[in-house]
């Protein structure tokens, strides 16, 4: 083992946690201790390792991680998730210690929005109301009127009149989808994220002929073809109660497989079935979300790094429009 020094410069300098932990520490004991000592709340998403999610102080969808991000006494936030959910959590504590497990958990959704370039495009509509999608930068978020995540995104729509010229970004499968929820015609940023993009259709329906009864259960950021033949689309925590609801015994889970650690436990007599990708790889697991594990999770408790840094002004910017989508929910009770 390093000593601290001699880690904490490796943390600085490389951003990301590579140490070794001691194999015969109960990492479960130990987090829970630091978590004690520290002050600290550990938040974590659906994505995450089951062994994360066991761990956790609050597990949630992105609206859910932001609003306890918001309401949280804890001294220190140590967000299991990707890198845009620990900036929103720091957005709204700009005070207080956020950290992230590996800072390298970024989002492709949230890259496929580099403000510069949106910067530009939103120039050529000026007239236009911006509404972006939670999965982006700070910077995106410095330039929009009002954030949404996938829970409360079509009540963020509606509260706008119907004449409302609007923007939609980064996510256009997202934006494609409440286009026809809200009956609009929203100006569509070409972004996507890389794991809903790769589900397949052709082995969804081979799944649905061999368990007719079971339910398609989606993420509205998957593609228009694949929503078609979904029972329910919402977001994680849509999903997770659609399921514990719903009478039906059998499920096709038609997200990050991540979230079916907590359907399972929630319903254990239910049979839950990811569904498969296009070209037999794995890559309905976010790589993003995956690079947190339990061991970088004891390490960034301990050393209390990596840490979430951010602009005073970038902050303040950035804020605005994550306040109105939290206006817009508590006024909704979402
Ligand atoms: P939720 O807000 O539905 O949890 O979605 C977050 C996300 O990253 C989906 O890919
Ligand atoms: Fe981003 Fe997609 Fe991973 Fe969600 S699943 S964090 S949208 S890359």
């Amino acid at each position: 083992m390093q000593d601290i020094n001699s880690a904490k410069q490796n943390l600085e300098t490389a951003g990301f946690l590579n140490l070794e932990v001691d194999p015969s520490l109960d990492l479960f004991i130990e987090i829970e201790n630091l978590k004690k000592e520290k002050k600290a709340i550990v938040l974590a998403h659906y994505y995450q390792d089951a062994d994360i999610q066991d761990i956790a102080d609050y597990i949630g969808d992105s609206l859910g991680l932001a609003q306890m991000a918001e309401k949280t006494d804890a001294e220190i936030i140590v967000f299991a998730g990707v890198h845009f959910m620990a900036e929103t959590a720091k957005i709204l504590n700009p005070h207080k210690k956020v950290l992230l497990p590996d800072l390298r958990a970024g989002c492709s959704l949230s890259d496929s929005a580099p403000p510069e370039l949106f910067k530009r495009f939103k120039e050529k509509y000026a007239d236009h109301t911006v509404i972006t999608y939670v999965n982006c930068s700070a910077g995106m978020k410095a330039l929009s009127d009002i954030i949404c995540t996938s829970s409360n995104a079509e009540k963020i729509i509606e509260s706008l009149p119907k004449d409302e010229k609007i923007i939609f970004a980064p996510d256009k499968n997202l934006g494609a989808y409440l286009n026809k929820k809200t009956n609009r015609n929203m100006v569509l940023w070409n972004g996507a994220c890389m794991v809903h993009e790769i589900f397949s259709l052709e082995k969804i329906t081979k799944l649905k002929i061999q368990h007719p009864n079971a339910k398609v259960i989606a993420h509205p950021e998957c593609e228009e073809q694949v929503l078609a033949v979904a029972d329910y689309i919402g977001s994680t925590t849509g999903l997770l109660k659609y399921s514990q609801q719903s009478d039906a015994k059998e499920f096709i889970v038609v997200t990050e497989t991540g979230i079916l650690h907590q359907m399972q436990k929630e319903s254990p007599d239910k049979l839950f079935i990811p569904a498969p990708s296009n070209n037999g790889c794995a890559c309905n697991d976010c790589p993003h979300m995956k690079l947190n594990t339990l061991e970088k999770l004891y390490l960034c408790m301990k050393y209390e790094l990596p840490e979430i840094t951010m602009d005073k002004e970038l902050i303040l910017a950035a804020k605005k429009p994550i306040q109105r989508m939290l206006e817009i929910s508590a006024k909704y009770k979402l």
